[in-house]
């Protein structure tokens, strides 16, 4: 990878990450993801950001450190606004490399480095708005961000090029190669990384909504003209398409929705999905947009971002020894804790000898607070007048979704 300059002092450096590791552990990553890091050099020297070591992001970072002319032991400053180990994890090693550099956190991330890397010396406490003069005009100014990703973070910020460092705020899955701004890709791949940053959101950022809207509305009033995340693309021609795009995802947590229906759907033998088609039938009738994910075949990665934005949802699944379908709870439970609150949503499915599922989905779908259509549920293959019904079933979801 090459670094790139942002301005004449600040320079990103980053390493893409293409594994088959998941994400937090979690969550798969087929086209990669970046771990971004910036070099601000005044009289003093900062790093923002770091990485973990993981497919050989520190040796990306020493090599592009020596292109930008400096090195790991020149740093002065190491400024960590988020001390999730995708960003720290090296820490440790770094800290035996560079003897001077102080590392500059808010006090929940002093905590952090503490737990995480028994380091209690070299800190710097930030809070909310301090400055650390660099010296040539490069001032750091800290904004705390709680919970855009974990409680500690903030992110920082440099008047001379408006370049706002937001770490996992604004960022994105899918690796970027050697470009890295906004204006270097085609409008083709600016669709793909779309898909990608509501992935990220919805998989990483999602619970924390509320506080992307305050993080969001407390930096209004800075003159942003880069937009600086530690994954996936720099905004420097177009910063405001990205904040727009966060505030978007935020607004998808209890305000307006994509009128648009995620079918998640399994099937043991193939009745489920034949009394599915009829609801199918039914949405396309109203002509309401919708995309299909079969459990367990789709990881719920997608699944989840597809059903973040859209404002209705069907579960399509058979009763399971008197229960759920499994891979069905466990969406369910991925939904509960990323907060898919407020949709509207239809439950259908077959059994054979006896229902079950219904007491189980009423329990996990009570704290997403759902608005639940009539459930249909049949005995072995759809008849006519359950084909009818889930038809009906079908338009009536679709119909509301139109109106919500
Ligand atoms: Fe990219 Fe929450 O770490």
């Amino acid at each position: 990878m090459k670094v790139h300059s942002i301005t004449d002092h600040i320079f990103a450096i980053h390493a893409d990450i293409r594994s088959e590791d998941l994400f937090e552990g979690i969550w798969p990553i087929p086209y990669g993801v970046s771990l971004n890091s910036y070099l601000v050099k005044g009289d003093r020297i900062a790093l923002i950001d770091l990485v973990r070591d993981w497919v050989g992001a520190p040796g990306e970072l020493a090599g592009q450190l020596a292109a930008a002319g400096t090195s790991i032991s020149d740093i002065d400053l190491l400024v960590l606004n988020h001390l999730e180990p995708d960003h720290t994890g090296w820490l440790g090693e770094f800290l035996e490399l560079n003897r001077k550099a102080v590392i500059v956190t808010t006090s929940k991330g002093a905590d952090l480095v503490g737990n995480f890397y028994f380091e209690a010396e070299r800190i710097a406490v930030v809070k909310d708005g301090d400055k650390i003069d660099l010296g040539q005009g490069q001032v750091l100014q800290f904004f705390e961000t709680p919970n855009v990703h974990w409680p500690e973070t903030m992110m920082t910020y440099v008047s001379d090029g408006g370049v706002l460092f937001s770490c996992d705020g604004f960022g994105s899955f899918g690796a970027l190669g050697d470009r890295v701004f906004d204006d270097e890709f085609s409008p083709e791949e600016h669709e793909f990384f779309e898909g990608e940053s509501l992935r990220y959101y919805a998989n990483i950022v999602a619970s924390f909504g509320l506080f992307v809207k305050r993080a969001i509305d407390k930096l209004s009033g800075l003159d942003i003209r880069v937009v600086a995340p530690s994954h996936g693309i720099i905004w420097r021609s177009e910063p405001s398409v990205i904040i727009e795009r966060y505030l978007r995802y935020a607004g998808y947590l209890d305000g307006q929705r994509e009128k648009e229906i995620a079918v998640i759907w399994g099937s043991m033998y193939g009745n489920t999905e034949a009394g599915l088609q009829y609801v199918l039938e039914g949405i396309e009738e109203e002509g309401v947009p919708y995309t299909l994910h079969r459990v367990p075949n789709e990881d719920v990665s997608w699944i989840l971002a597809d059903a973040y934005k859209c404002e209705g949802i069907v579960i399509a699944m058979p009763t399971y020894e008197y229960k759920m379908f499994p891979p069905m709870a466990y969406v369910l439970d991925i939904f509960d804790r990323k907060h898919v609150w407020y949709r509207k949503a239809l439950r259908i499915g077959s059994f054979g000898w006896v229902g079950g599922a219904k007491k189980e989905y009423e329990a996990k779908t009570a704290p997403l607070k759902w608005e639940n259509l009539e459930a249909v549920e049949w005995a072995g293959a759809p008849d006519a007048d359950t084909a009818e019904l889930l038809r009906a079933r079908g338009r009536e979801l679709a119909r509301k979704v139109k109106e919500a």
